[in-house]
């Protein structure tokens, strides 16, 4: 089983490129089912989650030519809406955007009910809701989803909750139903921007994505398309944190400086210096950080998916910090794995009370899930002494080479999977 083992206590410092965008490459991969021709997508990050979304369109017909590591050509033209039940789709939540975009141009979708990190209930009523709006037949039987129609008809549908996935999801089924639909409270996240974009690559009207109205005209078909990813926010934000945590110098190159203002200006509020330029923001930490108050919120609100990395950071600053999650209830999981190197956090209901110590001490943990997991790689490379870290297959998920992204920068950590590895690293290290 891998493990990594992470000798702390070095600054990180230099230069990190970040990937494409996870969440937005998950959509992005199911919208491309949706034309005949060929799609070619570049900046695809190389994740398990992206891989096995790649696989699952595979398995449903797709044909998957994979030019690198980074970019890939699909041609959907013997796609056929069969069941989309694979032991692998179980795995990723994002496999139901199979669902909108084979509702979209088939009429018809079966996919196997979501799995995903489990940082919460996660329900799908709103993905369902919406499909029924549009005038699809939906039911749950034997653990799938099946969705059918004659035909989609435009509508105007109100989410009852600000969601990433029922929007991506109900804006694919839209882009390919007759009419006009109105999507009114709608995620406002940047790659609900990118697949938007992706879509009217392809031949789609859609307007307003980034606000919380969007607007779709339903078009006929959709056409082949080049397209790149944009950055990933969230592999950026790690980074960032990681680099305060360790009192380090980093320059996280390829990024859009404006998906990060939230957690630039939480990073500032720690006392990091942040300097942005077009594509890339340098984050410098000289001392212990300050204490700060965080609470999740949708976009352009601080990041779920950054919580655990904060936190982490927010656990050696020097006084008392409250960290708020209102986005999903079961995400502090990664805090009694802290407590084992030292940390001080009192979790009561959705709101972690944070004494910051002067210092974490090595210890074995295990990642929980793929952000906390991520968060706790950073507590290791700021710790004193040796970390050990298993169920890092979660960090894979939506990490690319983060190990060797960390190497880079000067931390000491090394995939390993038995303990002559672990021994011969302590030697090397020292
Ligand atoms: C996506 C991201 C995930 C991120 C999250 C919030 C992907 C693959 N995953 O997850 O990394 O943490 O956005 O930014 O892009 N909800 C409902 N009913 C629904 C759908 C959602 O009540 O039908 C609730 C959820 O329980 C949660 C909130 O809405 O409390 C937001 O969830 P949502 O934005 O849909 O998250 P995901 O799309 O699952």
């Amino acid at each position: 089983m891998d493990q990594y083992i992470i000798k702390g206590g070095n600054p990180l410092v230099g230069e990190v490129t970040i990937g494409g965008a996870k969440n937005a490459a998950l959509g992005i991969l199911a919208a491309a089912v949706m034309a005949d021709q060929t799609v070619t997508i570049e900046n695809l990050p190389n994740v398990r989650d992206i891989n096995v979304l790649l696989q699952a369109i595979a398995s449903i017909g797709g044909e998957i030519d994979r030019v690198n590591e980074n970019v890939v050509r699909i041609n959907a033209k013997g796609v056929r809406p069969t069941s989309v039940d694979d032991v692998f789709i179980r795995k990723i939540r994002a496999s139901y955007y199979l669902l909108g975009a084979c509702l979209g141009k088939y009429k018809h979708a079966e996919v196997a009910l979501p799995g995903g990190c489990n940082i919460g209930s996660r329900p799908i009523d709103q993905h369902l809701k919406g499909f029924r709006a549009l005038g699809a037949d939906v039911r749950i039987e034997g653990g799938m989803i099946i969705a059918d129609a004659q035909k989609l008809r435009g509508a105007h549908i109100y989410f009852d909750v600000v969601t990433v996935g029922a929007t991506i999801n109900v804006m694919l089924a839209a882009a390919l139903a007759e009419g006009y639909t109105i999507l009114e409270n709608a995620a406002k996240e940047p790659h609900i921007v990118d697949v938007a974009n992706f879509l009217n690559s392809m031949g789609a009207n859609i307007k307003g994505a980034g606000t919380d109205v969007i607007r779709i005209r339903g078009v006929q078909s959709l056409k082949g398309t080049e397209y790149a990813i944009i950055p990933d926010q969230i592999e950026a934000g790690t980074f960032m944190c990681a680099a305060v945590a360790t009192k380090g110098d980093v320059t996280v190159k390829n990024v859009i400086p404006k998906h990060l203002e939230s957690i630039t200006a939480k990073l500032l509020e720690m006392g990091a210096q942040i300097e942005e330029f077009d594509d890339a923001v340098r984050v410098v930490a000289t001392k212990r950080c300050k204490p700060t108050n965080i609470k999740t919120l949708p976009y352009p609100g601080f990041p779920t998916d950054m919580q655990p990395q904060a936190a982490v950071t927010l656990a050696l600053s020097d006084g008392t910090s409250i960290v708020t999650e209102s986005i999903f209830e079961n995400r502090f999981k990664y805090v009694d794995e802290l407590a084992r190197m030292g940390a001080n956090i009192k979790v009561e209901g959705n709101t972690a009370v944070i004494s910051g110590i002067s210092g974490f001490k090595g210890a074995n943990i295990s990642a929980p899930d793929l952000r906390a997991g991520a968060a706790l790689v950073i507590a290791g490379l700021a710790a004193e002494g040796y970390t050990c870290i298993d169920g890092i297959e979660y960090i894979h998920r939506g990490y690319e080479d983060f190990e060797g992204k960390l190497q880079s920068l000067g931390g000491m950590i090394e995939k390993v999977d038995n303990d002559k590895d672990i021994q011969k690293f302590k030697l090397k290290i020292g």
